[in-house]
């Protein structure tokens, strides 16, 4: 009992180090830590003005058009389509913005690295619940 109870505080102890040491990805996830991180801030500059807080989007239904006949933000907090692309499409929407599908979102391409939208994409993922994140990765989300 005594040793199965010290095995079990080095099993938790080193689980605990894993999740909190930066430069290894999460478990079951692309991204780092240190790269959520980076990428909260960098949201919170450039996106959370459109996208809305914990991108959870600005508007009560992301599919109604506006008065002006625009269509909002979607959120991308797992609630709406985001994680129906891959991360490549994904980087290239922010790189490039929505003008190549008709959309009006701006690019990035000129005022982030190729690093920070990479974490940019790991903040808003790292609110995606693990379900909607699982079923991505079915619909190879990393390929
Ligand atoms: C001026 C408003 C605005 C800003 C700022 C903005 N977006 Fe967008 N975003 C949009 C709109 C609008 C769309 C829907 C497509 C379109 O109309 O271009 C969109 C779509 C997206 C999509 C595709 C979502 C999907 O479901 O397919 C992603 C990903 C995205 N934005 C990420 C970002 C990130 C990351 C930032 C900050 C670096 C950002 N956006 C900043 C307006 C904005």
């Amino acid at each position: 009992m005594k040793t199965s109870r010290s095995l079990y505080t080095v099993l938790l102890a080193s689980a605990l180090l894993t999740a909190c040491s930066n430069d290894e990805a999460i478990p079951g996830r692309w991204y780092t830590s240190e790269q959520v991180a980076l990428g909260e801030r960098i949201f919170q500059e450039n996106c959370q003005r459109c996208h809305g807080e914990r991108a959870a989007g600005t508007t009560a239904d992301w599919r109604e058009p506006l008065p002006d006949g625009r269509y909002p933000p979607p959120p991308l907090d797992g609630s709406a389509h985001a994680w129906h692309h891959p991360l490549s499409q994904l980087e290239r929407t922010v790189r490039l913005g929505g003008a190549p599908v008709g959309g009006w979102m701006p690019a990035f391409g000129d005022k982030l690295s190729d690093a920070e939208i990479k974490a940019v994409l790991a903040y808003f993922q790292s609110l995606w619940p693990d379900r909607i994140y699982q079923a991505w990765l079915g619909r190879g989300g990393l390929d």
